[in-house]
């Protein structure tokens, strides 16, 4: 039931278009509390055009205006206050979601429109990070979030297996590496000899001379350099692999840098043929002034691609291939201006789908209070810390519900989904520092939080004898239950919410409103009681553990029944 227009077309009415339905809209406001009424109309702005003081307008609106569908319209000052009628407004609502379950909020606004999203995108040789926790799963949610607005999104992990630090890694492994030791623990022992590396490069500059060659090896072709680089990216990709099947995250591409390595030669030749590549000091570099940024590196004086260079083959094969709707790139904010030059070289070259590419950026992650960095050797591993917080879930529901039957399995799900939740209820761009406890703890704004809600919602349901809940009839006139029905009927506003503005912590934050107001209804209000109520309420609450499941998995979060 659209309330929004109900008012709306009151409104017009009683104001004998004055305004139009538009104009009337767009000052719709929402009270912050329920006793203010439902949706309020602010009249003083009306003041100089009607030539009347704001609270006699309101009067004289509230005078004349047709109140069917209201509880009561109240004028309080210059505001008229509308009051829904709650047992029309909870029965549309609930049916609506129970027709629909998980489909409610679903939409088809994308029209199947291709979006690629290149998230994660973890370097290889180098263990996955907190830092690239926030790309995997702001990435994979914005990818569900996509879905359910009709879009159809393409989850690419664009590799880091590619530049520079290979010639670092093949150097510094031919000096000090065993193949014995990184076949025990791979990436463990590279990043050994990648920090390694970096110390003992500041004394000896040569170091980095015989590196730049291994790299160009590489790059050319050559058999040592291209068999220890397959080894190294193969062991990385499985202990990554562990991460994301932890974290239930899949891909559908894993094309990394290398795999544009026999795209770079048509890229240079499309900047030459358009006359964009100039040369700087023996570099071959494109000239952005005219969009105030420094020029962009593309290949080195020894004819070495660049980062650059990799992710223009990339944007112009995601460009023939999908012919994207637009082109995400999940990358934290401290690359904000690279995107920019690409985006800017993109459009130099005339490629169609450079003004759909978007940085989606996210901010720093610590952990604890400390950076993360892969160079200075202080790594926070993200496998050690999804262990961790699985232990920790395990301990908590041991003490709370020790008759659990799958205790393991819950654990790592409420584990899992106390990390991922933790990260995306923070708007993305904001820096976050991570506290494990504090995000699996059961109260207050945490995943586990809202899994134990979904929890309790489904145990007042198998308490109930799993009654089958009509989608007619509910309505439930309890003041108590009025929050939990206006936030189950705001779901599909938020589903279109945060995919326009591409940010999960829209739907987490919901998520939170939506168990903390059905908490409170169940803290009051006796469900369970027989009554002529009884299976509308029953009804709500099965409305309820829908959208609380439906929001987390738009959020890569299980919702486990029992927990
Ligand atoms: N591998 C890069 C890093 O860890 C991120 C890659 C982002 N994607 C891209 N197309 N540039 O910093």
């Amino acid at each position: 039931m659209d309330y929004k227009q109900t008012v709306t077309t009151a409104l017009a009415t009683a104001l004998d278009g004055q305004l139009t339905a538009d104009e009337i809209a767009a000052k719709l406001e929402r009270p912050k509390t329920s006793d203010k009424g439902d949706m309020a109309f602010p009249t003083f702005t009306l003041a100089k055009v009607l030539h009347r003081a704001p609270q006699q307008i309101a009067q004289d609106l509230a005078d004349k205006l047709d109140t069917t569908g209201f509880e009561k319209v109240e004028v309080v000052g210059p505001y008229l206050n509308f009051f829904f009628d709650k047992g029309a407004y909870s029965e549309a609502t609930l049916n609506t979601v129970l027709t629909a379950g998980a489909d409610y909020g679903t939409n088809a606004d994308g029209n199947g429109g291709n979006v690629p999203i290149d998230m994660s995108s973890p370097n290889i040789a180098k263990p996955m990070s907190m830092g690239h926790l926030r790309s995997t799963v702001i990435g994979n949610s914005i990818a569900e979030i996509l879905t359910k607005n009709g879009y159809h999104p393409i989850k690419d992990n664009h590799l880091g297996d590619w530049g520079t630090q290979f010639g670092k890694l093949i150097t510094a492994y031919k000096l000090w590496g065993n193949e014995e030791d990184v076949k025990k623990d791979p990436i463990n022992k590279l990043v050994e000899y990648y920090v390694r590396f970096h110390k003992e490069d500041v004394d000896k500059p040569e170091l980095d001379d015989i590196a730049r060659e291994w790299f160009k090896k590489l790059e050319d072709g050559d058999p040592e350099a291209h068999h220890l680089w397959e080894w190294f990216r193969k062991a990385s990709l499985q202990e990554f692999n562990d991460v994301y099947d932890e974290l239930g995250v899949k891909f559908d591409t894993y094309n990394g840098e290398a795999f544009y390595n026999d795209k770079l030669a048509e890229v240079v030749q499309i900047l030459k043929d358009k006359h964009l590549l100039v040369e700087s000091q023996g570099a071959q570099v494109v000239d952005l002034s005219k969009y105030d940024l420094n020029p962009a590196l593309i290949l080195k004086s020894d004819g070495a691609s660049l980062y650059i260079t990799r992710d223009i083959a990339t944007a112009l094969y995601r460009d023939r291939t999908y012919h994207p709707a637009q082109n995400l790139y999940v990358v934290g904010s401290e690359q904000t201006y690279y995107f920019k030059q690409l985006k800017a070289v993109l459009k130099e070259m005339g490629v169609p789908s450079a003004d759909d590419l978007h940085h989606v950026p996210f901010g720093l992650i610590t952990v604890d209070g400390k950076k993360l960095s892969t160079r200075s050797g202080r790594i926070i591993l993200l496998a050690k810390v999804l262990e961790e917080s699985i232990k920790l879930a395990g301990e908590e529901i041991n003490e709370k519900n020790p008759d659990l039957a799958n205790k393991e399995e819950v654990a790592k799900q409420v584990g899992v989904g106390a990390i991922v939740f933790g990260d995306l209820k923070n708007e993305r761009t904001n820096n976050i520092d991570f506290v494990l406890a504090d995000q699996l703890k059961f109260e207050g704004e945490t995943g586990p939080y809202v899994q134990y809600s979904h929890a309790r919602a489904e145990s007042i349901l198998r308490k109930a004898g799993n009654v089958d809940v009509q989608a007619a009839g509910n309505q439930v006139a309890d003041p108590e239950a009025w929050d939990t029905i206006k936030a189950l009927a705001d779901f599909p506003a938020i589903v279109k919410m945060a995919c326009a503005e591409l940010e999960p912590s829209v739907v987490a934050k919901y998520a939170i409103r939506l168990a903390k107001t059905f908490n409170k209804y169940y803290a009051h209000s006796k469900i369970l009681t027989e009554d002529a109520e009884l299976p509308a309420r029953l009804a709500l609450v099965k409305a309820v553990s829908t959208v609380l499941k439906e929001s987390l998995r738009l959020l890569g979060v299980q919702a486990p029944d029992e927990m």
